[in-house]
C-alpha cells in the first residue's frame, strides 16, 4: 500500500470526499459543496491510495492565531495504524502558531486527547436549527 498525502485540492475526487464522510454521518453535503467548503478553508489533507481518497481533513484559519479543525476521516481499512493521527498533524503543522479548536463525537473525544487536545470548559455552539435535535441526541450538546 502507498498512502500519499496531499495538501492542496488539485485534482481531488469530490464525490469520494463526498461518500467518505457521509460514510461516518459527519457530513450530508454533495461533492460539489464538498469542494467548495474544502476549497474554502484554509488547509486541507487528503490521503490518496491509487487515487482514491481514503482520508480527509480540513481547518478554518484567520492564518495568524486562530484554527478550527473539520471533517477528520479515514477509510476503515486504515483504522488503528496512525493515519488518523497523520491527518491531524499535517493540519496543525499548516496552523502551527494558531491556537486550534475542534469538536468531535463523543467517541472520539480520547482521540483528540491522545493528539494532544484538551476538553474545553467554555466551548459553545449554536447550531442550525435542522442539526440542533440530532447533535442533542448524538451528545454532543
Ligand atoms: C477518528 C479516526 C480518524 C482515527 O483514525 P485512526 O487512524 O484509527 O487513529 P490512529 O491510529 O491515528 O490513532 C492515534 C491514537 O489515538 C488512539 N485512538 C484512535 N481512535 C480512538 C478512539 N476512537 N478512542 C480513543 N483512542 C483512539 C489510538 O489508539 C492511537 O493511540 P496511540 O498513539 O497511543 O497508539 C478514525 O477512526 C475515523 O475516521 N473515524 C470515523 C470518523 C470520525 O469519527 N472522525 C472524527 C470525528 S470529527
Amino acid at each position: 500500500m502507498n498512502i500519499i498525502i496531499q495538501q492542496n485540492c488539485d485534482g481531488i475526487n469530490w464525490q469520494d470526499v463526498a461518500d467518505l464522510l457521509a460514510f461516518y454521518g459527519l457530513s450530508s453535503l454533495d461533492a460539489k459543496m464538498q469542494e467548495l467548503v474544502f476549497r474554502n478553508s484554509y488547509a486541507v489533507v487528503f490521503l490518496l491510495d491509487q487515487e482514491r481518497i481514503v482520508g480527509v481533513g480540513r481547518a478554518l484559519s484567520d492564518g495568524v492565531c486562530q484554527a478550527a479543525i473539520y471533517n477528520i476521516a479515514l477509510a476503515k481499512h486504515l483504522h488503528g495504524q496512525q493515519y488518523g493521527r497523520l491527518i491531524v498533524d499535517k493540519l496543525v503543522e499548516q496552523v502551527t502558531q494558531c491556537n486550534i479548536i475542534l469538536y468531535t463525537h463523543p467517541q472520539t473525544v480520547e482521540f483528540y486527547k491522545n493528539l494532544g487536545f484538551e476538553v474545553m470548559k467554555t466551548g459553545m455552539v449554536r447550531y442550525q436549527s435542522d442539526h440542533l435535535t440530532e447533535m442533542r441526541n448524538m451528545g454532543f450538546i
